[in-house]
């Protein structure tokens, strides 16, 4: 198996690249116009921000591109030194600044809160964020081993993977709605109706979209073209960091593939997890267990 081994900060496990870096993550400083786009790992982020991208360029698929190359979205967490951390990236773009984020409430650096920033989050489903996880740890080598899958389902529900805990994750960032801009979305209802969320996004981002370019965004953001996009399904990125040919970094992009992976006890036993570790919030999932 691999060698690497998670630290954690105020409980919540991190590769320890991040743990390093963590004094200079914290005094981040956000902008008033900054976007975070926020999300539990494997929950929709490559797609949410390619229709950010898409909106922001007006459906323009070369102008996404050469932003994609630039690497316009970072994680604000992000480290593999000696490359240059996220909040490097971030400090060196020009604003409006769109960020990424894969931290719980509770970690995220303050400035954001106090900056009174837009956060997009986005949601899935925690079955099929599990399974996700579980072959994205496979394949990613700066991940640990996931072990077998009977061993990566008590991982998960203990929330001992990198970011932590979904349940807490999820439940964070839902509590702060209404006190902050936040356009709290499901991936399981982008899949449904995405030309509905994707002109829900363009609203939040103020940014108003003719039908057709609309109709244009929900078609390069359908999972078979961005699967087919080298910028985004991780091609060029080397073995030693994904090893693809263990789990395609663009591996199935549907709802419901748990019931492939959970069997009847496991499931009945996460069900019942479930409903205590969601007892305490208003937050519902819409799909079917
Ligand atoms: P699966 O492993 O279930 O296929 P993240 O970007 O947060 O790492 O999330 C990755 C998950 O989102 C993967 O799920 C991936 O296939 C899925 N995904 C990526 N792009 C998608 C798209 N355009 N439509 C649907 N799912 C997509």
């Amino acid at each position: 198996g691999k060698q690497t081994q998670l630290r954690e900060v105020e409980g919540v496990p991190l590769q320890a690249a991040i743990v390093d870096n963590w004094g200079q993550i914290q005094s981040f400083e956000a902008k008033p116009d900054d976007l975070l786009i926020c999300t539990y790992p494997k929950s929709g982020t490559t797609w949410i921000q390619e229709i950010v991208d898409m909106i922001e360029q007006n459906g323009d698929v070369e102008k996404c591109q050469r932003a994609l190359i630039q690497h316009r979205h970072p994680f604000i967490e992000w480290a593999r030194p000696p490359q240059p951390s996220g909040v490097e990236k971030a400090q060196a773009m020009p604003s409006p600044r769109i960020l990424r984020t894969h931290l719980p409430t509770r970690l995220l650096p303050p400035s954001f809160w106090e900056n009174n920033c837009k956060f997009l989050y986005v949601a899935r489903n925690v079955k099929d964020c599990m399974v996700s996880y579980y072959h994205f740890q496979r394949m990613n080598q700066v991940l640990p081993d996931p072990g077998t899958w009977e061993e990566y389902f008590e991982t998960f529900i203990n929330g001992k993977v990198a970011w932590g805990s979904w349940f807490e994750h999820v439940k964070g960032w839902w509590e702060v709605k209404g006190r902050y801009q936040i356009l709290f979305l499901f991936y399981e209802d982008i899949k449904k109706d995405p030309k509905c969320e994707i002109r829900k996004v363009a609203q939040f981002m103020g940014k108003h979209l003719d039908e057709t370019v609309l109709d244009k965004i929900v078609q390069e953001t359908s999972f078979e073209k961005m699967k087919d996009n080298p910028m985004i399904n991780r091609s060029t990125v080397p073995k030693s960091i994904m090893d693809q040919s263990i789990s395609p970094f663009m591996r199935k992009g549907t709802v419901g593939d748990w019931k492939h992976h959970f069997t009847v006890a496991q499931n009945e036993r996460f069900n019942e997890d479930y409903k205590k570790k969601m007892a305490d919030t208003s937050l519902a999932f819409h799909f079917q267990f």
